[in-house]
């Protein structure tokens, strides 16, 4: 069984369970269900967003990364990119800053280009400030798994490389030098990977519940590290 537990936290995940990442999936339907615009469930997922983060943190998850943005979301109403892009800013200018008190080290993944110069100094800024932090916080923003592949791979064509290994291409993918994501989440009912942590998710542990992302509590991390620690990985051996 997973962790020890104590009066004042329920569970503590060991060195088996590093990296948690999650697709944040069903804000849409859940302000939908209240007669309330999307952005309304978007600004409640980034509530949610918050209080997972400091939970993972708390029951000693090094590593968690979350699907804030898809290259494919572009293709929402224009109304509804404009909220995102509001929210990921705001965050930039407030939330994240309140991370670092808490330890945490942000970084942004995904192909970044698209964004403006201003905005990207910001997000440079905020990933230099917090380097040296202990819990890692990537935010997968213009993120696509193919993307990152073939982003990676030109990366190493030109570095000179004629022949590429695993090795190289983990090496050069966004959230190169961290360990690949041993659990991920849906939210929201789907049962799919939409292009999220292609080439990370390899020998990842899905766990989906219907749950829609504003309501995913911390019991809900409980329930999904539970069913993490009941399965045997075996990597493809016996
Ligand atoms: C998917 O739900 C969710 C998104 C596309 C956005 C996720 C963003 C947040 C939770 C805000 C957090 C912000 C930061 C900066 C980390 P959906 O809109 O596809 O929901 P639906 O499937 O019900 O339509």
């Amino acid at each position: 069984m997973f962790g020890k537990k104590n009066k004042k936290q329920e569970v503590q995940v060991d060195d088996r369970l590093r990296h948690i990442a999650f697709i944040m999936d069903g804000n849409g339907r859940w302000a939908q269900k209240r007669g309330m615009p999307r952005e309304f469930g978007h600004s409640h997922g980034g509530d949610t967003f918050k209080k997972i983060g400091r939970y993972c943190q708390k029951i000693g998850i090094k590593y968690m990364t979350v699907y804030a943005f898809s290259t494919e979301n572009w293709k929402r109403p224009q109304k509804e990119i404009d909220t995102l892009m509001k929210l990921l800013d705001d965050y930039i200018e407030d939330a994240f800053r309140e991370m670092y008190e808490d330890n945490v080290r942000v970084k942004f993944v995904g192909n970044l280009s698209v964004f403006p110069e201003s905005v990207r100094e910001k997000m440079a800024k905020i990933e230099k400030e917090t380097e040296q932090k202990p819990f890692t916080l990537n935010i997968a923003i213009n993120y696509g798994g193919r993307e990152e592949i073939v982003h990676a791979c030109n990366k190493l064509i030109k570095e000179g490389k004629e022949s590429i290994t695993e090795e190289d291409v983990s090496a050069s993918i966004y959230t190169a030098g961290q360990p690949d994501p041993d659990l991920i989440v849906r939210t929201g009912g789907d049962i799919r990977t939409s292009n999220f942590l292609l080439w990370q998710s390899a020998y990842a542990e899905y766990y989906f519940t219907k749950t829609l992302w504003p309501d995913f509590s911390e019991r809900d991390v409980d329930a999904a590290v539970a069913e993490f620690y009941s399965r045997k990985r075996r990597y493809g051996g016996v």
